[in-house]
């Protein structure tokens, strides 16, 4: 909402007093403000096993705990009486400067959230020039995204298989259709013990969901023909074209033969790992747990966050996702060493929620926080937010 008063409020200023007005007219937000209650209203309307699928993580999701936690132990400590009054969110990536930290986590499957999936989720992003990073799983293909972006930044994040020719080929499609970045998932070289997933005997590939870029793809089709033909064979192709697990870093050499585009390696939990990935030519990190989706009874991503920056930060750019679900959140891990966080279950549950217009409120309001959040800790912008603004417990 435009307020008269714009020229006196800044930034999240603005959006807040936007929602309050609307409140003194019986408008209140469309959707759950906190991600708790998001998380909670999602799970009333989704399709259990879908909602399962989002919301859950591997094994007893000790790892999400773990993740959730740590972030607890982190704490801001503000500062008073510095000129906040100029505030500036904005963060340089990879040559490109972007109007925030926040960028959209890789997050496959969409449709089972919402028939619109990640065009509702590129158009939401648009609008508020967050970048999107679109997963090799996605329920539309990375084309039709890149067509609902145009002029916004997207990434591609690839699932690495054992069939060279696909990786080939989705790479150079991400390319051709105006994506920025790959990001290669390194910890899903094998499909981890979800017991959510386990208990629904669901997995959605299996209904084809989130297939479209396989569907869509020249070698996938060259190799097997009609999909719906010998479903079997399909999903047995799928899987040889989805992971990996005999991949060591000098295969990284692979990916970068196959594209000009930086190549950032997503899941790194370990300072020698980062070290390996820069070694062997990636331009990016991000330290990741793949939400604790992946290796249950792991160590939380954001306390290997600081460990990892103190170890390669001068040397790389290190991203963050795996528990943001707050602006204070986004302050700790950028105190700890990232240059921009990736959101997913909170963007996922709003789009099931509210479709697009779910997607912005979700968004817009973390910006908001963000800035409010920057300005409230004493600073005015990311240079100011280090480790030495927060206390460990
Ligand atoms: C990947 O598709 C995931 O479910 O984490």
């Amino acid at each position: 909402m435009n307020l008269p008063v714009k020229s006196t409020l800044s930034g999240g200023m603005q959006h807040q007093m936007g929602i309050y007005l609307q409140g003194a007219q019986n408008i209140k937000p469309r959707l759950p403000v906190s991600f708790k209650e998001l998380e909670k209203k999602a799970s009333e309307i989704m399709k259990p096993e879908a909602f399962a699928y989002i919301a859950g993580g591997a094994g007893a999701e000790a790892t999400m705990y773990n993740n959730l936690k740590a972030f607890g132990k982190w704490q801001i400590v503000p500062r008073m009486m510095g000129d906040v009054s100029q505030r500036d969110i904005s963060v340089e990536l990879f040559g490109k400067k972007l109007p925030s930290p926040i960028l959209l986590a890789p997050v496959g499957v969409l449709s089972i959230a919402h028939p619109d999936a990640e065009i509702a989720v590129a158009n939401a992003a648009k609008k508020l020039a967050v970048p999107i990073t679109v997963s090799t799983v996605s329920s539309k293909t990375l084309e039709e995204v890149a067509d609902a972006s145009e002029g916004n930044t997207r990434w591609f994040q690839l699932y690495w298989g054992r069939n060279n020719h696909f990786t080939r080929s989705v790479l150079l499609r991400a390319q051709n259709a105006g994506y920025s970045a790959i990001v290669v998932t390194l910890d899903t070289r094998l499909f981890a013990w979800r017991e959510r997933d386990i208990q629904n005997a669901y997995l959605p590939f299996l209904y084809n969901e989130g297939m479209a870029n396989y569907f869509s793809d020249p070698a996938f089709l060259k190799a097997i023909g009609d999909p719906a033909k010998d479903p079997m064979k399909t999903l047995m192709h799928f899987a040889e074209c989805f992971s990996n697990p005999s991949l060591n870093w000098s295969d990284l050499s692979f990916i970068k033969e196959c594209t000009n585009l930086p190549v950032i390696v997503k899941g790194i939990q370990h300072p020698d790992d980062a070290k390996k990935a820069i070694d062997n030519g990636a331009d990016g990190i991000i330290v990741s747990n793949h939400g604790g989706r992946q290796l249950d009874g792991a160590v939380a991503a954001l306390d290997m966050l600081p460990v990892i920056n103190d170890a390669v930060g001068e040397k790389t750019t290190i991203l963050f996702d795996s528990g943001i679900r707050s602006a204070a959140d986004v302050f700790k891990a950028m105190a700890l060493g990232a240059k921009a966080v990736l959101v997913g279950r909170p963007y996922a549950f709003a789009l099931a929620l509210g479709g697009e217009e779910g997607v912005t409120d979700v968004i817009q309001n973390l910006l908001a926080d963000v800035d409010l959040t920057l300005g409230l800790a004493g600073c005015t912008s990311w240079k100011e937010v280090t480790k030495e603004r927060l206390r460990y417990l």
